[in-house]
Formats: structure tokens, sequence, C-alpha cells
């Protein structure tokens, strides 16, 4: 048996933004996706959580089984466990892909190695999402901690790597890099779910549009840009209250470009008055805000008073983990 996790996201800076080439910070959050492996005697077909496994219903999955498995080796029974909310911005899928190439290395090599399944489960997202994805997300879910994504090589940051990919006949280029902050004690992040759902493609979309009709528009995304910047610095100086003033900044930037929700607004502004900085996370128009805070604690109850599901999530999560292996 091998078991291995992995941590969901949330995008601190830039989402949106980062779809035309500004720079995006996400860093890990300690809800987490855990994938068991066990070989079962008398099994013939491949099994998940009990039923047999339907790739079509899958395809992260199957993509990775098949890059990591041979055709020839026994069937397995896939159990997976986790705490990170689906399809509400936080990377639950990314960590599932994650999850499932570490337990696979693993088994097949003895060890985990977190920058080939940061790739493969980047390549097994864009192939079940028909060819997009930003690295952002698996590599957070594999590296844990901080994760700068841009267009250009950020100075002052720590590099990764740079992954290019072919999206829609042309090749898309990331930089990504990584830094350490000097986050105060006592310092967290509140994660909080309207419970409804946003569509990814749609508020890209809408953006899209927006610029399409009015270029001069695109000021707005270089201002997320320049705030993100800022936003990553002040983190690195471990300066909590320009953090706080930045995401706030940024999430205003980001309800001009229409992509906040009424749900998102009521917890945002309930959450507000606790804590350094609020702001939606990820695609928007519904799924999870955060807040920055020093009282976590009073921060989630002005949270769950709103009618909103809220935890508290510290810095520097790590990344992808074996478990166990017998
Ligand atoms: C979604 O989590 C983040 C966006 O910036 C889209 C993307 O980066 O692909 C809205």
């Amino acid at each position: 048996m091998v078991k291995a996790s992995a941590p969901g996201k949330c995008i601190l800076f830039g989402e949106h933004a980062v779809v035309y080439g500004e720079p995006a910070l996400a860093c890990s959050i300690n809800q987490r996706m855990t994938i068991e492996l066990e070989h079962e005697h008398m099994i013939e077909a491949w099994r998940l959580d009990g039923r047999k496994f339907n790739p079509k219903k899958h395809p992260h999955i199957e993509y990775i089984r098949n890059k990591l498995h041979s055709s020839t080796g026994n069937p397995l029974h896939i159990r997976i466990r986790g705490t990170i909310p689906k399809a509400s911005g936080l990377g639950s899928s990314a960590a599932l892909s994650v999850a499932l190439c570490g337990a696979l290395q693993q088994l097949h090599n003895g060890s985990a190695n977190k920058a080939q399944a940061s790739l493969l489960a980047h390549h097994a997202e864009a192939a079940a999402q028909g060819g997009r994805a930003s690295p952002m997300d698996t590599a957070t879910s594999s590296y844990g901690g901080f994760i700068v994504l841009s267009d250009t090589i950020e100075e002052h940051l720590d590099f990764i790597e740079t992954r290019t990919m072919d999206v829609d006949g042309s090749t898309r280029q990331w930089h990504l890099h990584t830094f350490e902050a000097a986050v105060p004690e006592g310092t967290a992040l509140v994660v909080g779910n309207t419970g409804t759902h946003g569509s990814t493609s749609a508020m890209v979309n809408h953006v899209a549009e927006l610029m399409r009709k009015n270029s001069s528009r695109k000021v707005e995304l270089e201002t997320i840009g320049a705030i993100a910047r800022r936003g990553i610095q002040a983190f690195r100086e471990g300066d909590m209250e320009a953090v706080g003033q930045a995401m706030t900044e940024n999430h205003i930037v980001l309800r001009s470009l229409g992509v906040s929700s009424p749900e998102l607004e009521r917890l945002i502004r309930a959450a507000a008055p606790s804590s350094l900085g609020v702001k939606m996370t990820g695609a928007g128009g519904g799924g999870c805000m955060i807040a920055l805070t020093t009282n976590p604690e009073e921060t989630m109850g002005a949270i769950e008073m709103e009618g909103g599901r809220a935890f508290i999530s510290t810095f520097n999560e790590p990344g992808l983990r074996i478990e166990d292996a017998v």
C-alpha cells in the first residue's frame, strides 16, 4: 500500500491579469487530497473508491495512469480522500493529480519527485481541460509554499523552472519562481467558501470581452500586476499590513472587472473589519474569498455568520508528501 498527499492552493495576487502576462502569486493551503494505492488480490480491473474505474469520468487519472503505470502492470485500487472543496477555486483536481503522480512514483521508483509530479500533473490537467491549464495549481500543490508565475523571469525571486506548452497551436511559456516569506507568527489566512460555483472559462471570457471592447481597460490588468509585485515584496519583508492592503486593492480592481459576485462581496464585507486585507481568490463569479488576519477565529466567525463555510490556513504548508509506503 502507498499513500501520498498534496495540498490545495489559493491565489493571493494576480488572477485574470496572469492570463495577460502579469505576475501572480499562489500559496499552498492546509487542506489536502490524499491518494491510497493498493494491490488487491482477485481484482482484474482498476477500481476507484470501491467501484470499477471509469476513465471517461476521470480523464486526469487516466492520463497519469497511462504515463506512470504500464498497461501490463497489475490493476490497482485507488482511494481518494480529501478536505479540499471541489470546484471552488482551491485546486482540488490539481492536488489529486499531484498526489496520484507521487503515489505511482513511490510505487514504481521507491521515491516521489516533485518536479516530475508538477510537470506530469500539469499535462494531465491540460489534457482534461481541452489543452488549457496554467501550471499555477499543479506547481503550488507539488512544491508547497509560495509560487510566482510570470511571463518574465522576476529578479529577486528564486527561479524554479520555465514551462512551455502548446496551446491552440501556439507555444505558451511560463516562468515559475518561489521565495522565502517572513510571515510573523499568528498571521493566518481564512478561506471563506460561498458554496456557489463560478465558471472559470465564463469569467476568463468575460474579461477577454471587456478588453476587446475597450483596450484602455488593459490598464486595470497592469494595475493588478503592479499590486502583485508590491504584495510579493511585502511578503518577503514580512510587512503584513502592506500585504493586506495590496490584497484589498487587488480585490477592488477585480470587482471593477466584474468578476466578483454578490455572495463573495457579502463574505468580504463581513471579514474586512477583523482582517488586514480581503479579496476573492481564483476566477470568481462564486467560489472562495480569502482574508489575511491576526484574529482568525473572529474572521472565521464573521464569515460563517453570513452563511459562508470557513477554515483557517497557515502559510508554508508542505507540497507533495509520501504518507505511507508498506
Ligand atoms: C483561475 O484560478 C485563475 C485565472 O487567472 C485563470 C488562469 O490563470 O488560467 C482566472
